[in-house]
């Protein structure tokens, strides 16, 4: 059976063409659930149905409500990406007020091979937070891939967000889920 892969994606640049992450990890192999942080899914909301035939899932991007039932199935990883300076703080931090959190914060402490990639500049990876997050999640066993492996920040304003190595990402999650 084909296994499931939690693709989350915040509202960072690479986001505007999440479609080429979802084809991506589709040609390796896995089947796509994407869920968008709030502000994402409003980047997308005048095409968000595109990206439900692509997936030929349900997109979501806010937590159900009490007595709904889940909407996709259960995932074989996850991968959050592009991760933004936002998101990577409030999980690092434990504040998981999206969906978008709320699945990788808890999936790393069932088991779920969880990595994330991020997308911002310098300026916002200068702040003395987002070390301490990136460690954080390491300390809980997220793979990070914020070096040569991953993504290596860009200067401000001279961001590439059509060119975001997704293929790193996804060997990233071959390589933790040992495929
Ligand atoms: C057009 C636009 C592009 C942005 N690009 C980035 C980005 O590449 N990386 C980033 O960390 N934040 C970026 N931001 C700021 C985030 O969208 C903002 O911090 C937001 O609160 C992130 O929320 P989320 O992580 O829940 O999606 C951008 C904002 C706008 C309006």
């Amino acid at each position: 059976m084909t296994r499931v892969l939690y693709l989350i994606a915040c509202a960072a640049g690479p986001t505007q063409y999440v479609d080429d992450g979802v084809r991506a990890a589709q040609a390796d192999g896995w089947d796509v659930c994407l869920i968008l942080t709030p502000s994402a899914a409003s980047w997308w909301e005048p095409r968000m149905q595109e990206l439900v035939d692509l997936t030929g899932h349900p997109v979501r991007s806010r937590y159900k409500l009490p007595w709904e039932k889940d909407a996709l199935p259960k995932a074989d990883a996850m991968l959050v990406a592009p991760m933004s300076c936002t998101t990577l703080n409030k999980w690092g931090a434990g504040i998981s007020d999206t969906l978008a959190i709320g699945l990788p914060s808890e999936g790393v402490h069932m088991g779920v091979p969880v990595v994330a990639m991020p997308y911002f500049n310098r300026a916002q990876g200068a702040q003395p937070a987002v070390a301490r997050s990136i460690a954080a999640l390491r300390g809980q066993g997220v793979l990070v891939l914020d070096g040569p492996d991953g993504y290596q920040m860009h200067p401000p304003k001279q961001g590439e967000p059509k060119a975001y190595p997704w293929t790193s990402a996804l060997a990233g999650v071959r390589r933790l889920v040992g495929a």
